[in-house]
């Protein structure tokens, strides 16, 4: 696997230490974020989910790994019709999770190890199981319960067609029919009804929320759909023909994504979250496009957002390069930093995207992701090649000034698994567009801690999606002492990007060589990369971590070094 070329040993931090970095408001600026899914991450009692528990006994774990904050996806309780985005209470834990106790000691824990916590929230829309919901069921055509929600009366003579032709992201109409054949509006599943963003009740609730959960210690947020709370309904409502693609929006006029007055609402969340020391933080989930993306990173509004373009790009030296310029120069403009991910809970893992046979830039309708989603499966997939390449963009990323999300298994090089069975399939999309996308569990399948075992370790009860075999060998067990592991390789990458890391400046060093990427961080700090498929010369300098075994001193394909 990788090459830890530096020998030094992780150092414990000291006290002192650990109060500076909990303390620092700019704590989220270049933070390391690790995504934990908490169902799919350790298993404390044995009933195949995982839990609050379990997240605690393996604090030890994320502490060995190096990482700044752990980003919790929601633990609320839900029904889980799309894996805890459908929200029943949005103040408290699910049961099958544990309890708000259980939290409370899950947090200690982590600021004690120096770790922050950022919690996931979904405020576009509530599950159907949520209390407002079931009220507004129970209550007439046009009440106050109604109105928090967004219920229309439907088109054609008895009202038996939707308001609108819209989709649902995952597929199938927008719009589901009551028994009074009112229709309400759900931009994703049935049972994820979109709350009603100009009522002040829905408002002020999430700021009550806010608070609950910064009282309890949460450091940060991660905003769900954040583009898409406030909407325009004004009828007659505009075809899905009028509205166009997703993407080619970037005038703020689209009914529901991304609106200019969605900022107002993130104003007054700052304004909550500039009410603790230290202040808390958001990141926004906003797929909008790259020129409005930094109003959400504003400082008076967010203050940061997920930019998933390097998680689009292909392996291309050329895709990289503009990528990132732009987004630097975008996060200076709003006084963010920049955000960078791979990997995910809704995208195919990154080693599995690298070693996908199937060229054509990702993102696309044609590329290898989409392929494999579709149930592509010959020509086979390149393991090795993937890892090493996932290696060589992560460790790129993680020289790259700002925060870089992390996505639990990506630091164990774990592939996607792409060959669950439908009836095992637990996501909303696969049943939505009738497996013709095969949704997004085969990245949300609980890790592998041992080699062998009960669910690999995972808990004393199997697991909720299944592993397959091959998982064994990509376990914690496996990789703990080995020091070429993809476990090692990551721990090291994150102990010195710890160490390196000062100001945000950078710099891009020109190479001969087009597909070598190279760039200058303060202190001396290189990382360079080679995209091509013949080994490149490396600057003067000490080598202190490559992604692979470099050859005769030379970097060779597919490989990121860091020198000093
Ligand atoms: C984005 C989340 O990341 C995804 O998992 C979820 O399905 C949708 N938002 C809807 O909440």
């Amino acid at each position: 696997m990788a090459t830890v070329t530096s020998t030094a040993s992780p150092q414990v931090q000291s006290a002192a230490e650990l109060s500076t970095r909990v303390q620092d408001p700019l704590w989220w600026r270049q933070a390391a974020v690790y995504q934990i899914y908490p169902r799919s991450f350790a298993d404390s009692n044995g009933d195949g989910i995982g839990d609050l528990q379990g997240i605690t006994s393996r604090i030890p774990y994320l502490s060995s790994l190096g990482v700044d904050a752990v980003w919790l996806s929601p633990f609320y309780p839900s029904a889980l019709a799309d894996g805890g985005y459908d929200v029943d209470d949005y103040r408290d834990v699910d049961p099958k999770l544990g309890t708000l106790e259980d939290f409370d000691a899950m947090i200690t824990a982590l600021h004690r190890a120096g770790i922050k916590l950022v919690a996931d929230i979904v405020p576009n829309h509530t599950s159907n199981r949520h209390a407002w919901f079931q009220e507004a069921l129970a209550s007439p055509k046009g009440s106050a319960a109604r109105n928090r929600y967004i219920f229309r009366d439907g088109r054609g003579p008895n009202g038996d067609e939707p308001p609108s032709d819209w989709d649902s992201v995952f597929g199938g109409p927008a719009w589901e029919r009551i028994g009074d054949g009112q229709w309400y509006l759900h931009l994703f599943a049935k049972e994820q009804p979109d709350l009603n963003w100009d009522n002040r009740e829905v408002r002020n609730d999430f700021l009550t929320t806010l608070r609950f959960w910064s009282d309890r210690g949460v450091d940060g947020f991660r905003v769900d759909v954040a583009h898409a709370l406030t909407k325009d309904m004004t009828e007659p409502l505009p075809s899905k023909a009028d509205l166009g693609a997703e993407s080619d929006n970037n005038n703020g006029l689209h009914p529901f994504w991304d609106r200019d007055e969605v900022h107002e609402v993130f104003a007054q969340w700052r304004k909550v979250f500039n009410e603790y020391t230290p202040p808390r933080t958001a990141v926004a989930e906003a797929w909008v496009h790259a020129d409005r993306r930094a109003r959400y990173a504003s400082p008076t509004g967010l203050g940061q957002a997920f930019n998933f373009d390097l998680l689009k790009a292909g392996w291309n030296s050329g895709q990289f390069r503009d990528i990132i310029t732009k987004n630097l120069a975008e996060a200076k403009s709003s006084g963010a930093s920049s955000t960078w991910v791979f990997s995910n809970h809704d995208v195919v893992r990154h080693a599995t995207r690298y070693g996908l046979p199937v060229p054509g830039p990702a993102g696309g309708s044609q590329d290898g992701a989409a392929w494999l989603m579709s149930g592509g499966k010959e020509p086979a997939l390149d393991h090795t090649l993937g890892e090493r390449r996932a290696r060589a963009v992560s460790q790129l990323m993680l020289a790259l000034p700002g925060s870089a999300y992390l996505f639990q298994g990506e630091e164990l090089g774990l592939h996607e698994v792409a060959d669950l069975a439908d009836e095992h399939r637990q996501d909303p999309a696969f049943f939505r567009n009738r497996g013709v996308d095969i949704g997004r569990d085969g990245c949300r399948v609980p890790l592998p801690w041992t080699r062998t075992g009960s669910s690999f370790g995972f808990g004393s009860g199997g697991a909720h999606l299944p592993q397959p075999e091959w998982f064994g060998a990509y376990a914690v067990e496996v990789q703990e002492d080995d020091p070429a592991s993809n476990l090692t390789f990551y721990r090291r990458a994150l102990e010195l990007r710890r160490e390196l890391q000062t100001e945000e400046n950078f710099e891009w060093v020109e190479e001969i060589s087009p597909e070598v990427l190279h760039f200058i961080r303060p202190g001396g700090w290189r990382c360079v990369t080679n995209f091509g498929s013949a080994p490149a010369a490396l600057p003067p300098g000490t080598v202190l971590l490559a992604s692979s075994p470099l050859q005769n001193g030379l970097l060779p394909a597919d490989t990121t070094a860091w020198l000093i």
